[in-house]
């Protein structure tokens, strides 16, 4: 029995296509494996913080060091990295946003990415303090295509920079469903949508 963190990120409702494509790998997933639990959280419609100047001082300040309003200050950073290792399965929700993720979606990444928590500084090297065998799956949606070999796949800062920042923390066992060409016509948005599905009931199988 596993805890899933699910996690949305797209601003849209009920046009979103990350958000259906996960949905629907979510309640296959549940409908194969009913012990799990699905905690969800939903950025695109209840973003968290950027970081500020308190955070910052906060984070870099050991605990029991920490007077009463740094400790306030990191409170909610505290309870996201709480909620975010308190789950053995990640899916994430990720259009791709002027060739990277949206911005809701990083300023969650900077509020777990912390020192003593997720990952440590130990004999001049960092460390991911993530357990490795956790596994994250990441739907994207793209308008365009950035598959290697297309023209714009050099234009893809997202999966190579959710691939390192997870590594950071730990988290190598990452998988990837493209939704691409998803404004690029309706037949070649047909044909990715069917490929993504595909690889959802694949992910349900495998994962
Ligand atoms: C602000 C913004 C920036 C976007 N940037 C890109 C981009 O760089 N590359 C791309 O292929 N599509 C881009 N798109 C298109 C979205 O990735 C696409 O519409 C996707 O389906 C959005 O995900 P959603 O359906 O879950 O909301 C952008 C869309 C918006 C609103």
């Amino acid at each position: 029995m596993a805890n899933i963190l699910h996690i949305d990120t797209s601003p849209r409702g009920e046009r979103s296509i990350s958000r259906s494509l996960c949905y629907e790998f979510i309640t296959s997933w549940k409908d194969a494996h009913p012990g799990d639990t699905v905690t969800y959280r939903d950025l695109g419609h209840n973003p968290v913080p950027h970081v500020d100047e308190s955070w910052i001082a906060a984070a870099f300040t050991p605990p029991e060091a920490r007077p009463p309003e740094l400790t306030e200050a990191i409170k909610l950073s505290d309870n996201l990295v709480d909620e975010f290792l308190a789950a053995e399965r990640y899916v994430f929700g990720v259009p791709m946003y002027n060739f990277n993720i949206p911005s809701t979606f990083k300023a969650y990444i900077d509020q777990i990415v912390r020192v003593g928590r997720t990952f440590a500084f130990e004999n001049n090297a960092y460390k991911g303090l993530v357990d490795s065998s956790k596994k994250v799956l990441v739907v994207t949606t793209r308008g365009g295509a950035f598959s290697p070999g297309t023209p714009l796949a050099a234009y893809d800062y997202q999966e190579p920079y959710l691939r390192a920042v997870f590594a950071f923390i730990g988290l190598t066992d990452v998988t990837f469903i493209y939704a691409e060409n998803l404004n690029s016509g309706d037949d070649a948005r047909q044909q990715s949508l069917a490929a993504a599905k595909d690889a959802i009931a694949q992910a349900v199988a495998n994962w």
